[in-house]
Parts: C-alpha cells; structure tokens; sequence
C-alpha cells in the first residue's frame, strides 16, 4: 500500500510517514526541504520523495509522475502541509500572511486532492486523511485566516465525503488542539522561540505520534466504517470563555 504524505519533512508529517512505514506501507513524503526529506529516507528505507512547494504545480506534477509504479497509486493521501502566519488580529494582519495560508491550506491541498481523487475512484479503494485543526471549529483572536483555512477543510471533507459515498473511497479530517515539538509555532511567530516557550509551557501538549497514532487508527479501521472527524486536545487544554466587552 502507498501512503502520500505533505509535509513529512518535520512536525506531524514526518512522524505520520514513519509510523507508516514502520508498518510495511510504502511513504511517499513531500515537502520542500530536501535535505530533510533525504534524512527521514535514510530512517524509514521504503520512501520516495518529492522535495517542492505544493503551490507549484508543475514541479508536484513532475514530482507525482517520477514515482516507480508501485508508490505511483497512492491508497492513502494525507493532507497534512499547512501553515498558520502571524496571531495578529485582522485588522493588523499582513494580506500576505493570509494569502499565503490560502495558497497552502486550501489550494495546494485541493488541487492534490483533485489529482489522486479520479484513480481512487476508479480502483474503489482510496483514502484521504486531512489534517484540520481544532480552530477550523472554534474561533480564537488571531485565528483569523488560519482558522478559516482549517474550517475550510473541515467542510471540504465532508463535502468530498459526500461525493464518495458508494465508491469505497473514505475520507476524514483529524482535528487536533494544541501541539508541541513541531516547527508550527515557530512558523506561526516567525522564528519568536521565546514566544513558541511560553505558548507551551508546563502545557503537556499534544505530540506529532499522537496525530501520528490517530491518523493511523483511522487508516487502519474495517474498510466498511469510515471515521468523519477525529477531534484531540491535550488533556490540560480546554474552551475560552466567551468575552464580554463593556462600554465602562
Ligand atoms: N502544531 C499544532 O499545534 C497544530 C494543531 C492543529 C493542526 N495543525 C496542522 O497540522 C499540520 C502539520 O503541522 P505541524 O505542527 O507538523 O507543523 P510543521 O512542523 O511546521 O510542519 C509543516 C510541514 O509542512 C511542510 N510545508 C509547509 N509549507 C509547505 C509548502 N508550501 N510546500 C510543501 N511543504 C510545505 C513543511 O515542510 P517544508 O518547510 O520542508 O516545506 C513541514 O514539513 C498543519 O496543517 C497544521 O496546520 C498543527
């Protein structure tokens, strides 16, 4: 079985691919960094990779045509790149901060999903797993765009959900709240590692294996039970109250 993983080259994705290949499945990883993508290569030895930004459409083109046959149909695509930029409300925000978010979050993994979707159909067999997030679901200052982007993948699912039915295909969205020991933060606060300490700190956060292990429960579940939504919180995370601004 071939399993295509974006963004394997840190965080989620790279536990995802290894725990994956850990179990016989062949692993395509995507992402931009190479080296990166060599090393992980090196540690699971049943890889291929395509190292280029998914928003270049040729190049991931190019890239899904080099694959050898057998990691070429991919059984399981999982939808797992994406970014938050910046936690400056909207009206502070850079648009290109946004636009970026937008290309990543929603168009590459669209056009991804629109490129191996057709031969899943065709082989009844096929599923694809979306990393969502917790602020697809709950709004949060700062969350703007991202949250939308995530939101925007939660619906998508469902919808493609939709689509599917009768053809064997699955499709689910895994959800999680709070992460550590990923590049995300970092990303998010720009290269900030004191802001990124503080954001975890005395946390217990989630850990790129626990996605890892339920994006794998999914896969791994009877082909006939199909798990829509998987949502995971640290157990030390919980709900905003909702803010009540007064005029005194
Ligand atoms: N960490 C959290 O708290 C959290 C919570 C909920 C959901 N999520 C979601 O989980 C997913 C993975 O996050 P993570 O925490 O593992 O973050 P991460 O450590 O920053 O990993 C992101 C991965 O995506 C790749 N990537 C980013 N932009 C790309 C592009 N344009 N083209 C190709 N690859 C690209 C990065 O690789 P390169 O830089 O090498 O390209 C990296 O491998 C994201 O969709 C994120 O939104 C994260």
């Amino acid at each position: 079985m071939s399993v295509l993983v974006t963004g394997a080259s840190a965080g989620f994705g790279r536990a995802i691919a290894k725990k994956f290949a850990n179990n016989g499945h062949k692993v395509v990883a995507v992402a931009r960094r190479k080296e990166k993508l060599e090393s992980l290569k090196d540690e699971i030895k049943n890889c291929q990779i395509i190292a280029c930004d998914i928003c270049n459409r040729d190049e991931l083109l190019r890239g899904f045509e080099s694959l050898d046959k057998d990691y070429k149909d991919v059984d399981i695509l999982i939808n797992n790149a994406g970014l938050a930029l910046g936690i400056a409300k909207a009206q502070n925000c850079e648009f290109d901060d946004w636009d970026r978010m937008i290309e990543v979050n929603i168009k590459a993994l669209s056009f991804i999903t629109h490129y191996f979707l057709p031969k899943m159909i065709e082989n009844k067999n096929g599923h694809i797993i979306n990393i969502g997030s917790i602020a697809g679901t709950y709004p949060y200052p700062g969350g703007n765009v991202y949250g939308a982007t995530k939101a925007f993948v939660k619906q998508f699912s469902l919808n493609l959900k939709a689509d599917v039915a009768g053809s064997g295909v699955r499709v689910s969205n895994i959800e999680p709240g709070l992460s550590s020991d990923s590049e995300f933060s970092l990303v998010r606060f720009k290269g900030d590692s004191k802001k990124v300490e503080e954001l975890y700190r005395d946390s217990n956060a989630l850990k790129p294996e626990d996605i890892a292990e339920s994006v794998y429960f999914v896969a791994n579940m009877p082909k006939h039970v199909n798990i829509n939504s998987i949502e995971l919180m640290p157990t030390s995370q919980s709900f905003a109250a909702l803010d009540v601004y007064r005029s005194k």
